[in-house]
Parts: structure tokens; sequence; C-alpha cells
């Protein structure tokens, strides 16, 4: 059966959720304050660079399935469950910011004038339901009944709408029966498991499972290291660790370390929430230091093997924050970039979709060339860098790289080529862990 459903909030989990939402046969508006982006949408624009997401949106606007507004009381008198979907962002010591919370539960409150479910889709700290079921209660004028719920979002960038369409599980955080029966007629469609919690527990399950992924990274980070210093091959050890279901391979690729604006941010909030909660998660306090070393040691990688960076010119693929995806927000890319600029090299830099959010971060100027061709990345240049896991990277023309390079010399911080391979096609190559 469709539900009536109101999205407040159209970033990446936002507008995604509520085309997919649409897509299965609910009814939904989106709602965001920004006026802009509001117009946008209806225009047909999408303001992020997602895989299947433009032709999904267009094709259920153009059903009467979605429709985008800046006015949430008209969105939560038009539904009978509201998803908050704002930005959690991360203050300066670590933990979140939640007024974008705050202010749209008084914003729901002030609407309210019959039963609503309110759903948090947000990444917010444990014990956050409890505050909003308050601060909804507290404004609201009619004393109108209602139920919070925690429904964290897993979805991946790059992957959104192939993540949401195919859920592996669908956590709702609730202690009432009746949002349950609505959340599964929600659900119903994308047949997945669906895992009953308190709300407690929801809110927790998304801050330990990011915070797992990323102590994963680090893990194979870290046997990175052991394996350059014993000549050991990082890419064999995970495949021979991951094949044990136990484990599993995802997850196990060493590299430049993790970016983006939810494991960073993520970790931190969670370090944050244990703290304050008692508890010195030092074991993730860890898997930050050794994200952060690793940045540092490919730095020295190319600096021991092209010595100065000064007046080097190097050519990078890759700026956003992974593959699939426009996204630049804590970039290790772009770290990268912009260390290497302040050690005075001249970068060339090319990434398929990211180069626009790129400016912002790193100013095209006399150190810095954006160039629109992947295989003219090494012309005039010391060496090439890889810095995005981009599969297309890896159909780099390397006989064309190795002519247009003073010297063969290519950094690979996402281990996409293949070490043989490239020792045979004569560069010196340099990657992470093997
Ligand atoms: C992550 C989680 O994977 C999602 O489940 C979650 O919903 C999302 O955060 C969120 O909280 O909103 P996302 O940040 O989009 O998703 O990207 P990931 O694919 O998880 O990659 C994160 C970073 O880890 C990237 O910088 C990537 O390059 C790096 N990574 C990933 C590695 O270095 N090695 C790997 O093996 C995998």
């Amino acid at each position: 059966m469709a539900s009536r459903i109101t999205i407040i909030g159209t970033g990446y989990v936002g507008l995604v959720t509520g085309t997919c939402f649409a897509e299965v046969g609910h009814q939904v508006t989106c709602v965001d304050n920004n006026i802009d982006k509001v117009k946008m949408l209806q225009a047909g624009g999408i303001p992020i660079y997602e895989p299947g997401l433009e032709e999904m949106v267009k094709k259920n606007v153009s059903e009467g399935r979605l429709k985008f507004t800046a006015s949430t009381s008209d969105g939560v008198k038009n539904s009978d469950i509201i998803f908050i979907a704002v930005p959690t962002p991360p203050q300066d010591d670590g933990s979140v910011d939640l007024s974008f919370i705050e202010k749209v539960a008084r914003e729901i409150a002030d609407a309210m004038t019959e039963y609503k479910i309110v759903v948090d889709k947000s990444t917010v700290p444990v014990k956050t339901g409890e505050k909003v079921a308050e601060t909804i209660k507290r404004y609201n004028k009619g004393n109108v009944d209602f139920d919070v719920v925690s429904n964290p979002e897993f979805l991946r960038e790059g992957f959104a709408v192939e993540d949401l369409m195919n859920p592996d599980r669908v956590v709702v955080g609730t202690t009432s029966e009746r949002p349950v029966r609505a959340m599964r007629e929600v659900y119903e469609p994308f047949k997945a498991p669906i895992i009953i919690t308190d709300i407690n527990s929801a809110e927790l399950i998304k801050h330990a499972a990011n915070s797992f992924l990323a102590l994963k990274i680090s893990y194979i980070n870290a046997v990175s290291i052991v394996c350059e210093a014993s000549g050991a091959n990082v890419e064999e050890v995970a495949t021979g660790i991951g094949l044990d279901d136990r484990i599993g391979r995802r997850f196990l690729n060493a590299g430049l370390g993790f970016g983006g604006s939810c494991f960073p941010k993520d970790l931190s909030a969670f370090i944050k929430i244990a703290e304050q909660l008692g508890y010195k998660f030092d074991l993730l306090k860890e898997v930050q230091h050794i994200n952060a070393g690793q940045m540092d040691r490919f730095i020295k990688k190319i600096e021991e093997t092209i010595w100065v960076l000064k007046e080097k010119k190097l050519g990078v693929l890759g700026l956003a924050f992974k593959q699939n995806t426009d996204d630049v927000r804590m970039s290790p890319a772009i770290e990268l970039c912009q260390r290497l600029v302040k050690e005075g090299a001249e970068l060339r830099v090319y990434d398929p979709k990211a180069m626009e959010k790129a400016k912002d971060f790193l100013p095209a100027g006399a150190q810095v060339t954006y160039v629109d061709d992947m295989n003219a990345i090494g012309e005039g240049c010391d060496a090439i860098i890889i810095a995005t896991e981009w599969p297309e990277f890896k159909e780099l023309d390397l006989e064309k790289a190795r002519k247009d390079l003073s010297h063969p010399i290519l950094f690979d911080g996402r281990n996409l080529f293949d070490p043989k391979r490239m020792e045979e096609l004569g560069f010196i190559y340099k990657s992470v862990g093997r």
C-alpha cells in the first residue's frame, strides 16, 4: 500500500531516499529550506552526481509521485510519515551539531495538527530521538499524539540508488506498535530484512557500523605497512583473509586512507559520544591515527623517490573522495594535492566528475592546472599520482604516459595497477603495501 511520506532535507540521503520511496510507489514530498535548490529540482535539475538518480527523479516527478517544496508545514500536513534527513555536521571538538535537527523538530511540532510518525534518518548521537520527542512535545500547541522512530541510512555515495533499492537490512528503532506497522509498509517493496530495535540501539547501530568499516580500512592499512616492510603483498593478504566469511573481502583495500563526509565525522562523533558516556574509545582513536599516517607515508614515498618537491611537475588522477562521485568533502585526494602544492609542486589534475567542486578547495592557478583528458595527465610531468579509485583510471594509456613523463614514475595511492606489469612496461611504480 502506498504511504504518504515527507522527507525534510534534500541532500544525498534525503533526495535519494525520497526518490527511491517514490520509485516503489509511495507518494513523496521532499522539503528543503534552500529555495534555489527546490527550484532547480522542480525544473528537473539534480544538485549532485549520483548514478541513476537523475532519470529516476524525472520519471517519478512526471508520474506524479515525487514533488519538491520549500514549505515544511505543507510537507507535514500532506503526509503521515515525516523523515528528517538534514545535515548533522561536526563541531571543532568532534561532537555533532544538532541544531538543524532541533530546528526541524520545532517546525514539525508547529505544523502538526494530527498524529504523525517522525522518523530520524540523519546520523545522530545515541539519545537524540529522546530529545526530538521532548522537543516536539514541548513546541506542539495542540498536544497532538506522535511517535519518533530512528531509521538510520546505510547508503554509500556513488552507489546510493543501488544501495537504497537493495538494502541488506533496514533498521527501525521504536518501542511502539503503530510506527512498526507503518514502517513495514514503507519498506515492504524493498524486500529486505527489517530489524526492530529500541531507538537508542538503532542510533548506535549507525555509528557502530561506520566506525567498524573505518576500523576495517585502518586495519588493512596497518597490515600494508607490515607488508611493505617484509616484502609481502597486501592485496594477496586481503584476499587470503577476506575469503573467510567471518571477515569478508570488502573494505579491505589499502590506500591513501578513508575520507568523505561520513567516516571521519562519525568516528570523531562516536569517540565523543563514548567519552560523554564515560568510556575512552582508544581503539577508534588508533583508527584515526593510522588513517592520518597513510597520507604521511605516501607523501614520504613520493619524496624518497623524487626528492625535493619544489618545482616538480606532478600529474594527479582523482580528486573525489572515492569513485563514482563528484563529492570532494574531506577527500584524501584533495588533501594530498594541497600538501603537494604547499611543498611547491606544480600539479596537473584530472577527475571524471569532481573537477568543478574541487576548484573551491584547490583553485586553478600557477601551481594547479585542470586537465580535461585523463590521458594528457603526464604531459611535461616528473611523475603521475593516482589518488582516487575510479575504475576508468585502470584504462590509462600507459604507453603514452611513459613517453609523456620526463621519468617513468607512477605513485599509485589506490593500488589500481599490477606491479609486475608496470615493471615490465618500464615504470618505477610505487603502490601501497606491495
Ligand atoms: C559510508 C558507508 O559505507 C555507508 O554505509 C554509510 O551510509 C555512509 O558512509 C554514511 O554514513 O552516510 P561513503 O562515505 O559514501 O559511505 O563511502 P564509502 O564507500 O564507505 O568509502 C569511504 C571512504 O573509505 C572513501 O574515501 C574510500 O576511498 C575509502 N575506502 C573504502 C578505502 O580506503 N578502502 C576500502 O576498502 C573501502
